[in-house]
């Protein structure tokens, strides 16, 4: 049996189909997903998870139309502004994965001063992933490790999997115990592919905007009766 995940990881899925089914803009379910956002972070403060990370916008999604776009920016934007001081009052710790520099440059901005602020904390390490992409983040790392050996200032025998794991986005972070992915899709979707090697998974029906408390409790609930064997008996 095991006891509350240490690092919880979220593939926040379904906003735009919630939407739909109440004849509602795809943007009003981005926007009512920020209230499942708020209750997770202060369900994770309550219950001693130490590490949570979030799937907030894929490389993926910049083929989503640019109205969707830019909305997600602007909510992205509110967000920061809003919960930058609870933040640092909660004692959470704000950090990114993904390719920060494709946000729009406000966006960066808020995301750096809201890291700056809160980085003292320890709480929670609260971690969201934007323009993220887990097959561009190995490639990255692979890229970084390569020009190192081809300087002659890292030996190729030398590269182990705390080397590689050291240039990942993660770096520092431990690897997800529990991944949870709403509206009842059966995939990864391009996240933390690396990480989720031994990750328990959890999918509800529920989409997004209306998975609650109870939801993620029950999520914790239901890793509680896994048995984590690695590989072992
Ligand atoms: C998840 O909800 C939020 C993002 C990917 C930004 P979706 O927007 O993917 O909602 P569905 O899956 O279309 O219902
Ligand atoms: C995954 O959801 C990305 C985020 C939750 C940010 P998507 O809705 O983009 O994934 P697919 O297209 O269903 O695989
Ligand atoms: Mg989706």
């Amino acid at each position: 049996m095991s006891s509350t995940p240490k690092h919880v990881a979220i593939i926040m899925d379904g906003n735009g189909r919630w939407a739909q089914q109440r004849g509602l803009p795809r943007l009003a379910g981005h926007e009512a997903g920020s209230k499942s956002i708020e209750r997770c972070v202060q369900a994770c403060l309550d219950t001693g998870v130490q590490y949570l990370t979030l799937y907030a916008f894929s490389s993926e999604n910049w083929k989503r139309p640019a109205l969707e776009v830019n909305g997600l920016m602007l909510l992205l934007e509110n967000f920061l502004n809003q919960k930058r001081d609870e933040m640092v009052r909660e004692g959470i710790r704000l950090h990114h994965i993904g390719r920060i520099h494709e946000l729009p440059s406000v966006c960066q901005r808020k995301l750096r001063e809201a890291m700056e602020a809160t980085a003292s904390n320890t709480k929670l390490h609260f971690t969201l992933a934007l323009s993220y992409s887990g097959r561009t983040e190995i490639l990255d790392a692979v890229q970084s490790l390569a020009c190192d050996a081809a300087a002659g200032k890292l030996d190729p025998n030398a590269i182990t999997a705390e080397v590689f794991e050291s240039r990942l986005n993660t770096a520092g972070i431990p690897d997800p115990d529990l991944l949870i992915r709403t509206s009842g899709e059966m995939r990864i979707s391009n996240f933390l592919l690396w990480q989720l090697s031994y990750t328990e998974i959890h999918v509800t029906k529920k989409f997004w905007p209306e998975f609650d408390r109870e939801d993620f409790l029950a999520a914790l609930e239901d890793y509680k009766s896994r048995s984590r064997r690695f590989g072992g008996v």
